[in-house]
């Protein structure tokens, strides 16, 4: 027998309502079951999503470690050929990277950027032994030559898209404050700011590096020479140097000697 009766303006009438309380009851309880089914369904995407998102950031990593182990490689490759210049890229990153860290440039959170510290050089594969190791004078035509690797460098990383951002240090790493750089002759700000830390880095790195024709320099006595050399270098980057103590400088040597 129905529980329930239609009046005549279709209204549902309750006409028993224990009936109708297991009813409801029983609807209650299957909403129950299906929203757990719901819930055990979302833990099991969010579990899964997880799991992806991890993976995610395990292949990455594991593609950031080989594009660094690449570039060290490559970096070294360039340095092998002159036994003056070992760990010279090295140092220049720690020192461009403590620079960048005073103006506020998270360097060491780029390793994009960083791989154009360490790989600043590379187009001196293209420049002849003759021309790289002589130990006079270079004529002007050989230092037009030498004055090539910048743009030989960018040649050479232009294709490989994660050095993309490399790009600019490599081939701006010889620009000057004051325009009298090269290969394009950039001035001021118009030099991308990576490679105005760079220059600075790669200047302090061999004034206080042993040269054949020359001892290292005290960094005392390569701060004095920098800043005669102002116009050549962001006085900005200049500013942030001087904020880096004379301890901390030596530190970054004695570790890359
Ligand atoms: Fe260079």
């Amino acid at each position: 027998m129905s529980t329930r009766s239609r009046s005549s303006r279709n209204r549902i009438v309750v006409s028993d309502p224990h009936a109708e309380i297991a009813a409801l009851r029983e609807a209650l309880e299957h909403q129950r079951d299906e929203d757990a089914a719901k819930e055990r369904h979302l833990e099991r995407y969010a579990a899964d999503l997880r799991a992806t998102s991890r993976r995610e950031r395990q292949r990455e990593r594991e593609l950031r470690e080989s594009h660094t182990a690449t570039v060290r490689a490559l970096s070294n490759a360039v340095e092998a050929r002159d036994a003056y210049t070992a760990h010279h890229a090295e140092r220049v990153t720690a020192y461009g990277t403590e620079i960048a860290a005073v103006i506020g440039l998270a360097l060491s959170e780029l390793p994009e950027v960083e791989y154009g510290f360490l790989l600043h050089d590379i187009g001196k594969v293209g420049v002849s032994d003759a021309i790289l190791f002589k130990p006079a004078k270079l004529s002007a035509a050989e230092r037009r030559q030498m004055e090539l690797h910048p743009l030989i460098g960018d040649e050479i990383i232009r294709e490989i898209e994660f050095l993309n951002p490399a790009r600019e240090v490599v081939r701006h790493h010889h620009e000057r404050w004051d325009g009298s750089g090269y290969p394009d002759g950039l001035a001021g700000e118009e030099i991308p700011l990576t490679a105005r830390v760079f220059a600075l880095a790669d200047a302090l790195d061999a004034i206080t590096s042993d040269r054949p024709y020359r001892a290292a320099s005290s960094v005392a006595s390569a701060r004095e020479e920098l800043r005669r050399a102002e116009g050549q270098f962001d006085p900005a980057i200049l500013e942030a140097f001087e904020q880096i103590p004379d301890e901390r400088i030596e530190e970054i040597r004695a570790a890359a000697a």
